[in-house]
């Protein structure tokens, strides 16, 4: 098992030795390493069992940090980056040479971000390199938005978790790219598309159906272990009729559904409290005794839209 704690200098010594740390973010707890020493970057792919095509996000602790990884940055991604950073805000960027080729998959850009938890924000600061972290989650699973949730899959595996709480968004950055300088969403996440397009105007989603611009855009994504179907709950629950099931709603309860086997993501509704609970909540289901997951999809305002990509990608 991995120690918990909050001792940053801990953190900062194992890092130093080139050893891998679970961090918290705003979004979802990271899994750590010096983003310029490839062999602590590969022992990242190995921990996670990711594929070494699909690239990590490095995390820096100020804007002078990004200027030593990127070739350049366009003008709306700096605009960005003033408004979001700190925040759950990822810019894709033409990559200087000192980012190793490990670190992006041999892709000629960058994926930076400046993390918003200030236990995070301190470690950076403390630390002579930028941070390369996933999320902290075997390839493929659910992402991890409390320190329990680390400690269940990759405790065996690092010496050290930073406990900053339970994670205060609950999803994943928002990936920005830029296409001939046109921003595109590569990712929905914690900053909805409404309030970038508000500050740097209309930007496009990359639909899950074209050809994914990076791996880690593949259809199959944050999926339990348990089939989860998505769609109408009343039809849903007509078609799984005699099945045990388990289901997950925004704030609608079914009395056809016994109490323990259903989810409220939000009582009054409020997606960025959907957001907030999404994840555990997937676990929570993942571990009942049911054969069966049904959700349905979420209103597309605000964080909507990031949190119905995070259950058709869960499901079936
Ligand atoms: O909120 C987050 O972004 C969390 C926390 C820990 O910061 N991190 C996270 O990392 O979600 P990960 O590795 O689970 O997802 C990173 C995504 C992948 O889908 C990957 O394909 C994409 O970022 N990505 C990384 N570098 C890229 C690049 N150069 N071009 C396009 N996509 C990239
Ligand atoms: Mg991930």
């Amino acid at each position: 098992m991995a120690e918990i704690g909050v001792d940053i200098d801990k953190a900062r010594k194992l890092l130093d030795q080139g050893q891998l740390v679970a961090i918290p973010t705003e979004t979802v707890y990271g899994l750590a390493g010096n983003a310029l020493n490839p062999d602590t970057v590969s022992q990242i792919f190995a921990v996670k069992k990711r594929p070494f095509f699909d690239p990590l996000i490095v995390h820096v602790s100020d804007l002078n940090q990004l200027e030593e990884l990127v070739e350049h940055i366009p003008e709306s991604a700096r605009q960005l980056a003033e408004k979001f950073w700190p925040g759950p805000l990822t810019l894709v960027l033409p990559k200087r040479s000192k980012v190793p080729d490990l670190v992006t998959g041999g892709l000629n850009t960058v994926a930076v971000r400046l993390p918003g938890h200030p236990m995070t924000r301190k470690l950076l600061q403390t630390l002579s390199f930028p941070l390369a972290a996933p999320s902290a989650n075997p390839f493929g699973y659910i992402s991890p938005t409390t320190v329990q949730h680390v400690q269940d899959q990759l405790g065996d595996e690092i010496p050290y978790i930073l406990d900053g709480g339970d994670c205060q968004v609950g999803i994943e950055s928002t990936i920005v790219a830029f296409e001939q300088n046109q921003p595109i969403i590569y990712r929905q996440g914690g900053i909805p598309r409404e309030q970038i397009s508000s500050l740097i105007g209309a930007v496009k989603v990359i639909e899950q159906k074209e050809t994914p611009r990076a791996p880690g855009m593949l259809r199959s994504h944050y999926a339990p272990g348990k089939p989860l179907y998505l769609g109408n709950i009343p039809e849903l629950l007509q078609r799984f009729k005699d099945q045990p099931i388990g289901l997950l709603t925004l704030h609608k309860h079914y009395s056809e559904v016994p109490d323990d086997f259903q989810i409220q993501l939000s009582a009054s509704g409020n997606l960025n409290e959907a957001a907030k609970n999404l994840f555990a909540a997937l676990r929570k289901l993942d571990g009942m005794s049911i054969n069966f997951i049904l959700a349905e999809p979420v209103p597309t305002n605000g964080l909507g839209p990031a949190i119905n990509d995070r259950l058709r990608r869960a499901a079936t």
